[in-house]
């Protein structure tokens, strides 16, 4: 069967069919890379990818991120866990710490915008699914900036919004998970709100959770702002809901799309595997250099 690539019906993304991700040749992984500009996120359905195989497609498209260590990290850095799983098979209590870390995933964001370099994109693998629920939501911040009214694109044309961890995951808890020394490395930093994509030149909206309010302006008034643009921008035709099948990937862009899980009951195991791609720049201290 050929590459096929069949757009969704909303703004974004796009699933892909006929390619194998652990065996790509060099035009099939060209074909993808354009089309994840083009879509923005990608579904691959039923790859059934190894961990090394999702590192390997991964690294392809740029070198990896480090992650938070709370992120429940086992062997391999490279590779971020997101499960409600012990290591024994047992669940985490919904309350638990790390529960609550989880549950952070269930706001609208974008990976790591929290650091000073945030990431390009993530690719993100199911391998234990939940029978009801457990889905991921993407959100088109392209077509969001775009349908803002000329008057509010100028207004937020040079502002940025201040980022931070403390403030996003502080709402929902589970703080505690990280060390002293990883909040020392994880300030409030400044990003601009209208971001423009490398490779497509086109605008996006940057913000989400972690984004707690724009630089220079009061508090309070920027951040309801910012959760009433979030709230609009976050709403159909830029919404696109994925429902898992174990061994299925999703790749999305971090840069042009806010995502989050619609959580799912807490007595169901869901167990994913995150690769994360870092940021472009030059001393990027979150980047992982390719061993
Ligand atoms: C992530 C994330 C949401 C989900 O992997 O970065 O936010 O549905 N996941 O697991
Ligand atoms: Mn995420």
């Amino acid at each position: 069967m050929a590459l096929e690539i069949v757009a969704t019906e909303a703004t974004l993304g796009a699933v892909v069919r006929g390619v194998r991700l652990a065996a790509l040749d060099d035009a099939e992984f060209a074909a993808i890379e354009r089309a994840w500009d083009d879509h923005a996120v990608l579904v691959f359905p039923g790859q059934n990818l190894s961990e090394a195989e999702q590192v390997a497609f991964s690294r392809r498209l740029g070198p990896l991120e480090r992650s938070l260590t709370a992120n429940n990290v086992g062997a391999d850095p490279e590779v971020i866990v997101l499960s409600n799983m012990r290591d024994d098979g047992t669940l985490w209590p919904a309350r638990s710490a790390h529960g609550l870390f989880l549950q952070g995933n269930n706001y609208w964001h974008t990976d790591s915008s929290y650091k000073r370099v945030p990431s390009k994109g993530s690719a993100l693998a199911a391998r234990v699914v939940p029978q009801t629920g457990g889905e991921t939501a993407f959100a088109d911040m392209r077509a969001a900036w775009d349908a803002l009214d000329a008057e509010m694109r100028g207004w937020l044309e040079d502002k940025r919004a201040v980022h931070s961890y403390a403030y996003s995951q502080g709402k929902v808890g589970g703080t505690e998970k990280l060390s002293k020394d990883e909040w020392d490395a994880l300030p409030p930093v400044e990003h601009p709100i209208a971001r423009r994509h490398p490779a497509t030149g086109r605008r996006s909206l940057y913000i989400g959770r972690h984004a707690s309010h724009i630089a220079g302006e009061d508090e309070e008034r920027s951040r309801a702002l910012l959760e009433r643009l979030c709230a609009e921008a976050c709403r159909a035709p830029r919404v696109f809901t994925h429902r898992w099948r174990a061994g299925d990937l999703v790749l999305w862009d971090n840069r042009c799309v806010l995502h989050r899980g619609l959580g799912h009951p807490a007595d169901q195991k869901r167990h994913m595997t995150r690769t994360t791609l870092a940021g472009d720049g030059a001393s990027n201290e979150w980047s992982l250099s390719a061993p």
